[in-house]
């Protein structure tokens, strides 16, 4: 089945929020979705069949798009979904002008950290104490890909 990349719609917010805590130990609130959408990001979400199997959010920056959420639905990962979702966002910031993605992962977040290097990130610094954690902040990976 091809996917499709219809823009995240407020409309769309119920059930991805739903997703989102599902997906996330650390979820994002409506609100950050909302946010998102009313500051003019980029957000899509990953259909098949009619149905949502993913999500993602991209901010806009000069040259430069950062990858701010990226999630694809548990029972459907490990299919190649979030591979095909990547490279359909290097697609839209090729077309703003971005010539490089950026993004911040959890050091602890293997399935992304592999995502990522599988897909031609490498990590270009760390950010401290970044994340809430369970015990206290954790630390981001900043990770970069030339577009
Ligand atoms: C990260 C995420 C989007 C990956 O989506 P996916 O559809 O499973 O990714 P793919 O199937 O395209 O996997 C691509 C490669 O990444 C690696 N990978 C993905 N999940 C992995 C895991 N759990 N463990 C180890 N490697 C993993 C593998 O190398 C995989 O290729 P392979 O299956 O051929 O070995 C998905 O696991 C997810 O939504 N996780 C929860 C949300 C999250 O952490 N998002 C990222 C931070 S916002």
């Amino acid at each position: 089945m091809t996917p499709s990349y219809p823009v995240m719609r407020p409309d769309d917010l119920d059930a991805v929020v739903e997703a989102e805590q599902r997906c996330h130990e650390f979820p994002w609130t409506r609100g950050n979705f909302a946010d998102s959408l009313a500051a003019g990001h980029g957000a899509w979400l990953a259909r098949e069949d009619g149905r949502m199997t993913g999500y993602a959010v991209m901010m806009r920056a000069p040259d430069e798009s950062h990858l701010l959420n990226i999630t694809i639905l548990p029972d459907l990962q490990r299919g190649g979904r979030g591979s095909a979702l990547l490279a359909y966002l290097f697609e839209e910031a090729r077309t703003w002008g971005a010539a490089r993605m950026l993004l911040e992962v959890r050091p602890g977040n293997a399935s992304g950290l592999a995502l990522y290097r599988r897909n031609g990130f490498a990590e270009i610094g760390r950010r401290r104490d970044y994340y809430p954690a369970r015990a206290g902040r954790e630390d981001a990976i900043v990770m970069a890909r030339e577009l």
